[in-house]
C-alpha cells in the first residue's frame, strides 16, 4: 500500500503508516518518487541478517587452533597468519572450511591492516566484558573479509597486553573453536599471562623466525622459558622466513648449523618473496589475490593444504 499525501499532520501520517502503509510520498509527487516507491514495493525484502554475518553453525567436535608468533619483530608472523588463514579458507572449492582469524596483538596487531578492514569499538567492549561473551557479541565483533573469512581485529586503541586475562582468552577461544574449523590467532611478540593459554589451547604454535643471531638468541630464550614452566613445547613448530634459496650453499649449512645448535627443527621455511609481500599487505589484500605465483604465496598455500589433509585423514580415521 502506497500512501500519497498533501497537507497531514506528522501524527496522523504516523498513524496511517502504522496502520499498514508501506510507503509514502507526498503530494504533489516528485518526479519519478512514485516509480520509485512502487520500485521499492517490489524488491524482495532483505532477510533480517545478511548471511555471512551469521556465525557458522556450532560444532560441537571444535576446531582447529593455529596460533602464530613471531620470535622476533618483523619476522612474518603477521604475514604468514593472514594468508595462511585466507589460504585455509580456499582449501576446499567444494566444501570451503570455515575460517576465523583472531588478532590477539591488542597493541600493535595489524591484521585489520593487511586486509583493509575497519576496526569496530564492539572489539574493546568484547574484551572489557568477556563474562557477557555470547554468540551475539562475537558475531559483532567480527568483519568479514571478502565472504569467506571472518576477522577479529586488534581493538581502535592501543590498550596493555595484562588488560585481559587467561579466562578472557579462554571464553573467546572456546567460542571461536566452536563455530570455526580453524582458528587463526595471531599473537604479540611479547610473552603474556596468557600465553600459555593459547599455547594449550592450540594444536600447533607457529614461531616465525630469521637466519641470524637475534632470532637465535630469542629461540634460546623462549625455549628456556617455556621448559621452565613445563610447558608444551612440542607444539612449537619453527618457521624460517626469509629462508635462503636451496642453491644458496652457503646458506644453506648456515641454516642446517642453526637448526643444529638450537635443537629445533626448521621444515618450514619460507622463501622471501621481495617488495610484493609488503605491497600486498599495504592494498589489504592476501598474496593469492595479488601475486598467485609468489615463492612465499606458494609455500603458504603448500603449508594450508598439508594442514588441511591431515585434519581430513584424522576426521576419516576417526
Ligand atoms: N617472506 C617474506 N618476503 C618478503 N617480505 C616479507 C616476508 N615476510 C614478511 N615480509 C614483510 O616484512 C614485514 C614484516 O612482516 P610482519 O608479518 O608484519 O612481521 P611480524 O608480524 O612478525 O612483525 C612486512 O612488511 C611484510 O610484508
Ligand atoms: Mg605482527
Amino acid at each position: 500500500m502506497i500512501l500519497i499525501a498533501e497537507d497531514v499532520s506528522p501524527a496522523a501520517l504516523h498513524q496511517l503508516l502504522r496502520n499498514g502503509a508501506d510507503e509514502f510520498v507526498p503530494y504533489p509527487l516528485p518526479e519519478g518518487e512514485l516509480q520509485a516507491a512502487i520500485e521499492r514495493l517490489q524488491e524482495p525484502a532483505p532477510a533480517a541478517a545478511p548471511e555471512s554475518a551469521r556465525l557458522p553453525e556450532a560444532n560441537t567436535e571444535g576446531g582447529v587452533v593455529l596460533a602464530v608468533q613471531g620470535l622476533a619483530g618483523g619476522t612474518g608472523a603477521t604475514t604468514l597468519a593472514v594468508n595462511l588463514a585466507w589460504e585455509l579458507a580456499c582449501a576446499d572449492k567444494a566444501r570451503p572450511p570455515q575460517v576465523c582469524i583472531l588478532d590477539f596483538s591488542l597493541q600493535f596487531g595489524s591484521v585489520a591492516t593487511f586486509l583493509d578492514l575497519p576496526r569496530r569499538d564492539v572489539v574493546f567492549e568484547m574484551w572489557s566484558d568477556t563474562e557477557r561473551l555470547d554468540e551475539d557479541v562475537f558475531r559483532q565483533a567480527l568483519v568479514t573479509f571478502e565472504d569467506r573469512l571472518r576477522v577479529l581485529t586488534a581493538p581502535t586503541d592501543i590498550l596493555p597486553l595484562d588488560m585481559i586475562g587467561p579466562d578472557d582468552v579462554t571464553r573467546v577461544l572456546d567460542l571461536a573453536r566452536r563455530h570455526f574449523d580453524y582458528v587463526i590467532v595471531d599473537m604479540p611478540t611479547t610473552l603474556v599471562q596468557w600465553t600459555e593459554t593459547v599455547l594449550n589451547a592450540c594444536q600447533i604454535y607457529f614461531a616465525t623466525l630469521e637466519l641470524d643471531m637475534r632470532s637465535a638468541q630469542n629461540c634460546l630464550r623462549i625455549k628456556r622459558a617455556l621448559q621452565a614452566e613445563d610447558l608444551p613445547l612440542e607444539k612449537l613448530r619453527y618457521c624460517l622466513n626469509r629462508a635462503p634459496k636451496f642453491t644458496d650453499l652457503g646458506a644453506r649449512s648456515r641454516v642446517k648449523r642453526m637448526a643444529e645448535s638450537l635443537e629445533i627443527g626448521l621444515e618450514v621455511q619460507l622463501p622471501d618473496g621481495g617488495r610484493a609481500v609488503s605491497q600486498s599487505a599495504d592494498h589489504g589484500l592476501p598474496l593469492a589475490s595479488t601475486a598467485a605465483k609468489n615463492p612465499l604465496r606458494r609455500e603458504i598455500a603448500k603449508l594450508a593444504q598439508s594442514l588441511h589433509a591431515l585434519g581430513r585423514d584424522e576426521a576419516e580415521a576417526a
